[in-house]
């Protein structure tokens, strides 16, 4: 093989090798996310849906659930609950006042139990 053959053949062998390496550097660097990469964050308006169900009913029963069943969330959080036993609504009252700060006695407990147990499945007066 003559010197000059073999000088072209391996600058052309060079050349192939940098075009590889510099291929094989951009496919990896298009796979792996830079660390520096921008994340534009953008003020977005959440249009919540808003409760306003109460309990139906002038009782005083009625009042005091309303009064104080309310305060935290909404009645939907009591009607989507699947039917529970009288004593799992005990359960879920007491847990109210002592869990969470429900500011009721521990003997209306058992009257608003009840009252709620019935009451849950009931249509709201407005509907909603
Ligand atoms: C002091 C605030 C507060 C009051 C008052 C309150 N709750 Fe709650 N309630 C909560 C919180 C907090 C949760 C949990 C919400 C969550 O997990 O997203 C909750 C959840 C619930 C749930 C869903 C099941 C569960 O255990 O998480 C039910 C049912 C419920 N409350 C019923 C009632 C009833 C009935 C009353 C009235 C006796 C009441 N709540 C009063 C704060 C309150």
């Amino acid at each position: 093989m003559s010197l000059i053959f073999r000088r072209i053949l391996f600058v052309f062998l060079l050349g192939l090798t940098a075009t590889l390496v510099n291929g094989v550097a951009r496919a990896q660097s298009a796979a792996m996310p830079s660390p520096h990469r921008t994340i534009r964050l953008t003020s977005q308006k959440i249009t919540l849906p808003f409760g306003d169900k109460v309990f139906a009913g002038d009782g005083k029963i009625v009042k005091v659930t309303n009064q104080h069943c309310l305060l935290c969330h909404s009645r939907g959080m009591i009607d989507t609950q699947p039917p529970l036993t009288l004593d799992t609504w005990k359960k879920e009252v007491d847990k109210m006042r002592t869990a969470y700060g429900c500011p009721l006695r521990a003997d209306q407990t058992a009257e608003i139990a009840d009252f709620i147990a019935h009451a849950a499945s009931a249509p709201a007066p407005n509907g909603n």
